[in-house]
């Protein structure tokens, strides 16, 4: 299997490329991103591109390729819906249609977020957003599209958040994992979980479109 990346210096991203490269069925991973990656693998390539809304001078590298990772993403926190939908919407969609174009036998995975509101129309801004861009990527003509919806998230294997006030708030609820996932066993998740169960959707499928983490962790 070929596996095309976005946000691999992310910690979701970081994780996902962590489990491609463990898995010998993977036969290369290509990293595309604004940012390196700063890790070496023989079976690991980079493309790095400052502006990802535009791939029309890269796009013909990204063709013949099994399945996409999308693991770009940034949080709401502090950003006007005008910048959040243009990175999380405009920049996911125009990425897809390049690949959908250039790849239309890949299966496309997506990491939108718990609480993502396919009606478009709910109060809360970011799950509006993520709704409008699922509904969008599941109507492109990719061979197979799935949309992950983790709650928690636990990075794992040295896999560190990107963002510093993010990781703040993983040093302090990071050690009580154990606890969360004793308490909420159906709303947490791993990196490493994430990475499994996207390799796994690519090879056999899954009968929703959309994954909670209870179906995540069950791939
Ligand atoms: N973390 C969680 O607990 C959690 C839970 C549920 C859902 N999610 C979702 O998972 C996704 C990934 O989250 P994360 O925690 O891995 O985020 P993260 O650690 O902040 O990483 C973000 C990734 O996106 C890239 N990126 C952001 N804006 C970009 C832009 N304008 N152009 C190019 N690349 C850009 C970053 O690249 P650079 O290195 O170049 O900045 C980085 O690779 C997000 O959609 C998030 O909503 C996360």
């Amino acid at each position: 299997m070929k596996v095309i990346l976005f946000g691999a210096t992310g910690m979701v991203g970081q994780g996902v490329l962590r489990e491609c490269l463990l898995d010998p069925e993977v036969e290369s991973v290509l990293s595309v991103g604004r940012t390196a990656t700063g890790q070496r693998h023989a079976r690991l390539h980079e493309l790095v591109h400052k502006d990802l809304t535009d791939l029309s001078a890269i796009s013909a590298q990204l063709s013949g390729y099994d399945a996409c990772f999308f693991c770009l993403g940034v949080s709401s926190v502090g950003m006007t819906e005008q910048d959040y939908r243009r990175i999380t919407y405009d920049l996911t969609l125009s990425v897809a249609r390049t690949l959908a174009a250039q790849s239309p036998n890949m299966t496309f995975v997506y990491v939108s977020g718990t609480g993502t509101d396919s009606s478009e129309r709910g109060r809360s801004m970011w799950a509006r957003v993520k709704g409008e861009t699922e509904n969008a990527l599941l109507g492109l003509p990719f061979q197979a599209a799935y949309m992950f919806r983790p709650g928690y998230i636990q990075p794992l294997h040295g896999v560190v958040p990107k963002t510093r006030w993010v990781r703040l708030v993983y040093a302090i609820v990071g050690p009580l994992y154990p606890v969360l996932k004793a308490i909420f066993p159906k709303d947490v998740t791993t990196t490493e979980q994430i990475g499994r169960a996207m390799l796994r959707v690519s090879r056999q499928g899954y009968p929703k479109r959309v994954l909670e983490s209870r179906d995540i962790n069950s791939l």
